[in-house]
């Protein structure tokens, strides 16, 4: 079977992807986004795709493309629709009954002020649509709150006018990124450090993580809230409240986690892309 990975970089994941392709029997087909076209609704000459690219936009995008030839994509363009914005995904989490943080959205200053003192400070601020932790902000106040917005408001992009206004929790030095579909927890790492905003991309220290069966319901909830696929799911320890989800990402790294927990997670991901 031929199977298309579809990417904007080419980094260790999407290396690891084309070789567990090769490695279960299969044909990978390299589509560099940023050197191809598709034409819509024309064959292709592949069944699946792998959707890789690092852009949630040109992500989203391609994958629609795809779809429309016939490709069956993991992730979907639904579920990356559903992952790209950070407000969509807790409103999907919330209205699945998945717990997460208290959020807030507001579209104007007056209106975020009035969201943080609902959720209640300290706030942390976040870009809808971001990643890698970046822009993430933690406000202790409405004198912080109001740089940060005004930092936000000089951004000319409509993402920024949105102000996603969330509660801080308070963790024990640690996240859990968990690696999940709709069937399963495939896998999940702690993200180890000092800084409250523990993405690897910032300097945090993955650990192998205990799998319990706590972990695995609400990361496999949090998967079928977005509508299913193969997820990484960031979640937060609340000393009263137990596990809440921060965020769903469909298309994940995954070079740390595979490393430290000895899982082939490029492996499972082609595995559950061609329903082997
Ligand atoms: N409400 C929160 N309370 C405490 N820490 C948070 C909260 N939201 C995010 N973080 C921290 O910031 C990191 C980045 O936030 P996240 O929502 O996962 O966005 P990104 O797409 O940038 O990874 C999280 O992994 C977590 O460590
Ligand atoms: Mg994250």
């Amino acid at each position: 079977m031929r199977v298309a990975v579809v990417y904007d970089r080419l980094r260790a994941e999407e290396k690891a992807i084309m070789r567990a392709v090769e490695e279960l029997g299969h044909k990978p087909v390299r589509l560099h986004l940023n050197s191809t076209h598709l034409s819509l609704g024309m064959a292709v000459g592949f069944s699946i795709a792998l959707e890789r690219a690092t852009s949630g936009i040109k992500a989203y995008s391609s994958a629609a493309a795809l779809e429309a030839s016939g490709v069956k994509v993991v992730n979907s363009s639904q579920v990356i629709a559903n992952c790209y914005n950070k407000l969509v995904t807790t409103a999907k989490l919330l209205e699945s009954g998945v717990p997460a943080p208290r959020t807030a959205i507001a579209f104007s200053l007056e209106g975020a002020y009035k969201a943080a003192e609902e959720v209640g400070y300290p706030v942390v601020v976040k870009p809808v649509n971001g990643s890698w932790g970046r822009l993430v902000s933690l406000a202790q106040d409405e004198e912080e709150l109001r740089t940060i917005l005004e930092h936000r408001e000089a951004i000319p992009s409509p993402f920024y006018r949105i102000h996603y206004i969330q509660e801080f929790i308070r963790k024990p030095g640690r996240d859990i990124r968990a690696f999940a579909t709709e069937d399963r927890l495939v896998t999940a790492v702690y993200r180890v450090a000092a800084h409250w905003i523990t993405n690897t991309a910032r300097g945090a220290r993955a650990e192998k993580a205990e799998l319990t069966s706590e972990l695995e319901e609400i990361a496999v909830k949090a998967a079928r809230a977005v509508g299913g696929g193969f997820l990484g799911v960031d979640i937060a320890e609340d000393s009263e409240r137990g596990l809440l989800v921060l965020e769903v990402n469909s298309v994940t790294e995954f070079r740390n986690a595979a490393r430290v927990t000895g899982v082939d997670i490029a492996k499972e991901i082609v595995e559950y892309a061609i329903g082997a």
